[in-house]
């Protein structure tokens, strides 16, 4: 059976090779591709090779087999990224597989390795620094890094980079002192007696350091809108609540009467009938109309409305308030008729002295006679 096989293919073998035609085994490292098991006489193929390998030229058929082979890939060394270098030493720019050269590193830095090529990759290499790192920076593997944020190193040498005292931060890597730590806005600074920082606190809630000084708590402000506790500067604070609004809704329900006489929203609309504190607003009357407490013309009426954590600091006053024509045109009348009065008032006042004082004198007068 075996024999029969082994036969019958030594047949077909000699067959077509004595019309000429070439049969064909894959290369080393790679297969056929699209040559077939035989290749008829004058014609070409090309088969494929392995990764790593490069084909030397196509498999051709004429009288006799000309069969490629797969050869090792080389490598193209002016394509390899490494940091620092100068130039490509004695290498090659193109770099057979299996060799090896050494590639030339800038000054103070140093050489990791032979550079080698294999299967058309290139092996890994690195120009590393040689001595200590600057200020500033630090040593990872081989390469002077700008210190992380948050750290700094202040001398050259060999040293990692100091992490910043707690909560301090900088504001970019590569810092080469402690003077570029620095705390964040909601928080204080802890010094030694040499002025340096030691570490920094959390202001209390709702509060932050406001401008440079920021030596203590003391130096922690409550935030706008909100309210110390406790609220005697002399104690430390302890934290910041948010000031509470007016409940203006009373206030403004009782502004009744006909439309045309009734005071306005005005700038109070806006607030949903809660007054934010350190807000005022302003209630208003109808073009041509003043605001009139009862039936009192003679007063000015306060129409602002001001809130300071809860208590309505400024109100118009208790009372019926309403608009009217009469204030809008009586009070220049009244101030003209003040002002007339006082006048008049004043003028009195002097003649009522001056009267006196010559009544005093008169009777001195009478009284020396008399003697
Ligand atoms: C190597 O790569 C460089 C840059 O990509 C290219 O300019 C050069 O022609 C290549 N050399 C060879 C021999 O392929
Ligand atoms: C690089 O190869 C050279 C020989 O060509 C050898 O003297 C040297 O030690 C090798 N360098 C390294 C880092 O392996
Ligand atoms: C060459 O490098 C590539 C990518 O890193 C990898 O997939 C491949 O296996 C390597 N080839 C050889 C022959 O080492
Ligand atoms: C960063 O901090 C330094 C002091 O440490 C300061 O002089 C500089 O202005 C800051 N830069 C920015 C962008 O805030
Ligand atoms: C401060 O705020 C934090 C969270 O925001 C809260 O857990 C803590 O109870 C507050 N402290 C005071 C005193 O209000
Ligand atoms: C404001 O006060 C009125 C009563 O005067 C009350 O009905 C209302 O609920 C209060 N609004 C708020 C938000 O406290
Ligand atoms: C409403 O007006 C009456 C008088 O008309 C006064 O007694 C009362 O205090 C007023 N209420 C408010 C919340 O101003």
């Amino acid at each position: 059976m075996g024999n029969l096989l082994c036969s019958s293919i030594a047949v077909a073998v000699l067959w077509q090779t004595a019309l000429g035609d070439c049969p064909i085994s894959a290369p080393e490292n790679g297969d056929l591709g699209d040559c077939p098991q035989t290749l008829s006489s004058g014609s070409s193929c090309v088969p494929s090779c392995e990764e790593g390998y490069e084909l030397s030229g196509p498999a051709r058929c004429a009288g006799h087999l000309s069969m490629p082979s797969c050869l090792p890939s080389g490598c193209n060394v002016s394509e390899a990224a490494v940091e620092h270098v100068l130039s490509l030493g004695n290498c090659p720019e193109w770099l057979e597989s299996g060799e090896s050269c050494e590639l030339e590193c800038e000054s103070r830095f140093e050489l990791s390795d032979n550079t080698s090529c294999f299967l058309g990759n290139l092996s890994e290499v690195s120009c590393l620094r040689v001595g200590p790192c600057p200020a500033g920076h630090q040593a990872v593997a081989g390469l002077c890094e700008p210190c992380p944020l948050a750290t700094y190193k202040a001398v050259e040498g060999p040293g990692p980079c100091v992490p910043c005292p707690e909560n301090s931060n900088t504001n970019s890597t590569g810092r080469s002192s402690l003077q570029q730590c620095t705390c964040p806005a909601t928080f204080y600074e802890q010094r030694n007696v040499f002025d340096e920082l030691l570490s920094c606190k959390p202001c209390p809630n709702n509060s932050a350091v406001v401008g440079v000084q920021r030596f203590g708590h003391q130096d922690c402000e409550c935030f706008d809108g909100f309210v110390r506790v406790p609220e005697d500067n002399d104690l430390s604070l302890e934290y910041c609540r948010h000031a509470e609004p007016c409940n203006v809704s009373a206030l403004l329900e009782n502004l009744t009467g006909p439309e045309a006489y009734k005071l306005k929203m005005g700038s109070c609309s806006s607030y949903a009938r809660l007054l934010p504190s350190g807000r005022q607003c302003s209630l208003l009357c109808d073009a041509g109309l003043g605001a009139q407490l009862g039936s009192d013309i003679f007063r000015a009426v306060d129409l602002t409305l001001a809130c300071d954590d809860g208590d309505l600091v400024r109100r118009p006053t208790d009372g019926y308030l309403w608009c009217s024509e009469a204030s809008w045109e009586v009070p220049p009348l009244v101030f003209l008729g003040i002002t007339t009065a006082a006048t008049i008032l004043g003028g009195a006042a002097m003649e009522v002295r001056q009267h006196h004082f010559e009544g005093q004198y008169a009777k001195a007068l009478r009284g020396n006679r008399g003697r």
